[in-house]
């Protein structure tokens, strides 16, 4: 039977008595979603689960999508494609040189995001695996987007509640200045837009919806819509809103991309670091998204 034990004020809970390795029995998987609606952040520890039994796993919240690295022309993968490879390893489980592509690439994840924003259906749950983890730091910092749009001014929230903002994956590497990308790449994942407060469907809740990812608000004067993420971004990413993991080998940590955003902290690069994530496709893009707020309003 799952257990649940918060880590923080707000969100984050560590979750027990559920052997994931296993076939999951549906009570147990039910419950498991049930917490993700309230907690957004489950931790379980000690699974040590294999690529297949990950795999299986996630399967079950939805379709996994596949690696941006397996697109890159030449790559050469360590891992499984439906499998992201969150490591500083390359495909011999060797250190990747400072200035390899993967490597550079990887490093965008140590700005506050939230996973696949810049594709048109985004992520709902990410599920990441600790395989090797460095004896000190590499945390990954999760801070809840629900708490955080619950604390703005009530005129903030009605300034926000129909803006658009655009991501790319591009605009995050190239705040870390990197821009070394193919043309075939770059038309393969254009900017998309997403609504900037989504609302949350398992909890009814509303959510800020942020990343580095987003360059700028649809039909605001650029310089205008990126100070307002930037300032969004900084009420988001304040202390309290914040749980930080120390990862442990064979942690699980699933997380609900649509009401959080994380981020990885710096760690000695040359220790190892071996993490792997499953990415759950959510049912469609933030425009086309029901809106169970208004829904229960209209009344038919
Ligand atoms: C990710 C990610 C952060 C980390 O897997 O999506 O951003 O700490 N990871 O590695
Ligand atoms: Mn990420």
């Amino acid at each position: 039977m799952l257990t649940l034990t918060p880590l923080h004020p707000l969100f984050a809970a560590e979750a027990a008595g559920v052997d994931l390795r296993q076939p999951v029995a549906p009570a147990d998987f039910k419950a498991i979603e049930a917490a993700l609606d309230r907690y957004a952040v489950l931790v379980f520890r000690g699974q040590d689960l294999t690529d297949p039994q990950q795999i299986a796993f996630s399967s079950l919240f939805g379709p996994l999508g596949k690696t941006r690295q397996a697109d890159r022309p030449g790559q050469k993968l360590r891992l499984h494609p439906e499998l992201s490879d969150i490591s500083n390893l390359d495909e011999s489980n060797r250190l990747l040189a400072a200035n390899d592509h993967r490597r550079m690439d990887g490093l965008g994840n140590r700005l506050w995001h939230t996973d696949r924003s810049f594709h048109r259906v985004p992520a709902k749950y990410s599920l990441l695996t600790g395989h090797v983890v460095p004896r000190t730091g590499g945390e990954t910092e999760f801070a809840d987007m629900r708490a955080a749009y619950d604390a703005l001014p009530e005129a903030t929230r009605q300034s926000l509640e129909d803006l658009i903002a655009i991501h790319s994956i591009f605009t995050s590497r190239a705040v870390i200045g990197y821009t070394d990308f193919t043309p075939e790449e770059r038309a393969a994942l254009p900017p998309v837009p997403q609504r900037l407060v989504r609302v949350h469907p398992g909890s009814k809740r509303k959510s800020l919806y942020l990343a580095s990812h987003a360059s700028h608000i649809e039909g605001m004067p650029l310089p205008e819509g990126r100070l307002l993420l930037l300032e969004l971004m900084e009420h988001a990413t304040q202390r309290p809103f914040v749980y930080s993991h120390a990862w442990r080998q064979g942690d699980l940590v699933i997380w609900d991309n649509r009401c959080t955003m994380h981020r990885a902290r710096p760690f000695d690069p040359a220790e190892p670091r071996d993490m792997r994530r499953a990415t759950v496709a959510d049912s469609a893009s933030t425009l086309d998204q029901i809106d169970p707020l208004q829904e229960q309003g209209a009344g038919g």
